[in-house]
C-alpha cells in the first residue's frame, strides 16, 4: 500500500509491503534527464533564434533555470505537454535582470549560469538558492571564473551563495580542475564562449559530457582530448537554436532499476533510458553486483545513445566501487546504497567524498537513514561500507529535502517488513513529479 500524506506544508509518503508480498512489473517511462534539460535550456536561451525541445524534464530544478533566463530576456513557452519552445536572446545579449536571480535547490543552474553571468560586461546580476543551495560550496567556480578576469562577491569570503557578480570580458585559461565536476567544467566553459582566447578545462577524469555534445550541436567549435581529459573551447561562435530531444534520465531510471533487482520476481522494462558513456557506471556497478539486466533498441537520439532496459529480480553480491566510475555514478550512490543492504557480502564505496556537498550530506544522511531501518552501515570520510544481507524494517525517516534520498528510501521501503513513513517526501519533485504516481502503477500485490 502506497500513499502521500499531507502535512502541512510538507508530504509524508507511507509505504507498507503487505505481509504476502509485492513485485514491480511492466513498464516504466522515466522523466526527461535533468542535466540535458538545464543545458538545452540555457543555450536555448543564449542562441539566436528558436529552439524546440522534447521531452524537457518538467520537475523543479529546469523551473529555476527557465525563471532564470526569462529574467534576462529569454522567451519561454510551453507549446504542449512535451514541448517547450525557447526564443533566444542571441550570444552575449542577456539582459540585465530586475531582480536576485533564484536558482532554487539546483546546483546546476547556479554554477553553469554563473559562467554567462561573469561573460557579460557592463551588467550586474545577484543570484540565491535555496537553505541547501546556499550552503553548498561555491568556490569550485567562483576560482576558475576570477583567473579569468570575473569580477564576483559573496557569502564567507565569495565561498557561498547569495553571490553578486558584475559581467566582465574575460579571458580565456587552461584550468586543471581538482575535481572531476560536469558543474565546474560546464561552468569554465560557458565563460570561454566569450573570452579573448580559448579555453581549456582538465580534468582528473571524465565527468559527464552533455555541455560539449550541445555546445557543439549549436555550433561551437570544441576539440577533446581523451589522453588528459582535456576539452578546448574556441570563443565567439555562432550559436543558433535547435531542435533538442531529451532522452530519459538514467538517474531516475537507476530508482527502478535497482527496485526490480531487489525484489523477489520483477520484471520491469524502463524505455528511452539515455546511456551516454559517461552516465553509465551505474549499470555497470549492478551488473557487477549481478544484476540481471539486458539492453534493447539501442540508438541515438538527437546526439546522445538511449536504449531500454529490461531488468528482472536477481540474487546481488557486495562488490567494490571507487576511483573513475565514481563521476559516471555520483548521483546514484543513494540508491545503490540500498541495492547493496540487500546483496550478499560486503559493499564498498569510495573515492565519492563529494556526496557530502551535494543536495545534503548523502553519506551522512543514507548511512543514518537505512542503520533506522536496521542495515549494517559503516559510515568513511570519502564513502560507506555496507554489509548487507541483514532484514530491514519500516521506519520513519526524513528526506532531508534531498530528491535523491527521498526515492532511495522509497525503494528501500518496498522491501522492509511493516510501514515505512518518509517525511519531506515532496523532495522528490525536483528531478522526478511523477515519481509517487508511478511506483504505485508498477507495484502488483500478491
Ligand atoms: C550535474 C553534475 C553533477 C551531478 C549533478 C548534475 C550536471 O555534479 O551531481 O546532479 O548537470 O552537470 P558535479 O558535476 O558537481 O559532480
Amino acid at each position: 500500500m502506497i500513499r502521500l500524506e499531507t502535512v502541512s506544508p510538507h508530504q509524508q509518503l507511507v509505504i507498507t509491503p503487505p505481509a504476502s508480498g509485492l513485485s514491480l512489473q511492466g513498464k516504466v517511462r522515466i522523466p526527461g534527464d535533468k542535466s540535458i534539460s538545464h543545458r538545452a535550456l540555457m543555450l536555448g536561451a543564449i542562441a539566436e533564434g528558436e529552439t524546440i525541445i522534447e521531452g524537457l524534464l518538467l520537475g523543479e530544478d529546469p523551473r529555476s533555470t527557465a525563471a532564470c533566463f526569462a529574467a534576462m530576456g529569454a522567451n519561454i513557452s510551453e507549446l504542449n505537454e512535451t514541448e517547450v519552445r525557447v526564443q533566444g536572446v542571441g550570444l552575449g545579449n542577456l539582459q540585465e535582470p530586475d531582480n536576485v536571480l533564484d536558482a532554487g535547490n539546483s546546483g546546476t543552474t547556479m554554477r553553469l549560469m554563473m559562467g554567462l553571468l561573469a561573460s557579460s560586461p557592463d551588467r550586474f546580476f545577484a543570484v540565491t538558492g535555496d537553505g541547501s543551495l546556499r550552503s553548498r560550496p561555491m568556490s569550485r567556480v567562483v576560482n576558475p571564473l576570477k583567473e579569468m578576469g570575473a569580477q564576483i562577491w559573496g557569502k564567507k569570503g565569495n565561498t557561498l551563495a547569495p553571490l553578486a557578480i558584475q559581467g566582465q570580458q574575460l579571458k580565456g585559461i587552461h584550468y586543471h580542475s581538482p575535481i572531476a565536476s560536469a558543474q565546474v567544467k560546464s561552468c569554465v566553459l560557458l565563460a570561454g564562449l566569450l573570452a579573448e582566447g580559448q579555453t581549456t578545462v582538465t580534468e582528473p577524469a571524465f565527468s559527464r559530457d552533455h555541455s560539449e555534445r550541445m555546445l557543439r550541436a549549436f555550433g561551437a567549435n570544441l576539440t577533446i582530448d581523451p589522453e588528459t581529459h582535456s576539452v578546448t573551447l574556441d570563443p565567439y561562435p555562432t550559436l543558433r537554436g535547435q531542435k533538442v530531444v531529451v532522452p530519459g534520465d538514467i538517474s531516475s531510471a537507476a530508482f527502478w532499476m535497482v527496485a526490480a533487482a531487489i525484489v523477489p520476481d520483477s520484471d520491469l522494462t524502463i524505455e528511452n533510458v539515455g546511456i551516454n558513456p559517461t552516465r553509465t557506471g551505474i549499470i555497470e556497478a549492478m551488473q557487477m553486483m549481478g544484476a540481471d539486466m539486458t539492453l534493447d533498441n539501442a540508438r541515438e537520439v538527437a546526439g546522445e545513445p538511449v536504449a531500454d532496459l529490461r531488468v528482472q529480480y536477481s540474487p546481488l553480491k557486495g562488490c567494490t566501487i571507487g576511483g573513475e566510475i565514481i563521476p559516471r555514478l555520483i548521483d546514484e550512490i543513494p540508491i545503490l546504497a540500498v541495492a547493496a543492504c540487500f546483496a550478499a557480502g560486503t559493499t564498498i564505496i569510495k573515492d565519492a567524498e563529494e556526496l557530502r556537498v551535494k543536495e545534503s550530506d548523502r553519506l551522512a544522511v543514507m548511512a543514518a537513514e537505512l542503520t533506522k531501518m536496521g542495515a549494517n552501515i559503516i559510515e568513511h570520510p570519502d564513502g560507506l561500507e555496507i554489509i548487507g544481507g541483514a532484514s530491514l524494517n519500516g521506519a520513519e525517516m526524513d528526506s532531508y529535502t534531498d530528491h535523491r534520498i527521498a526515492m532511495s528510501l522509497a525503494i528501500a521501503a518496498l522491501n522492509a517488513k511493516d510501514e515505512t513513513r518518509i517525511h519531506r517526501a515532496e523532495a522528490a519533485s525536483i528531478s522526478y513529479p511523477t515519481f509517487v504516481e508511478t511506483l504505485t502503477n508498477v507495484c502488483q500485490f500478491e
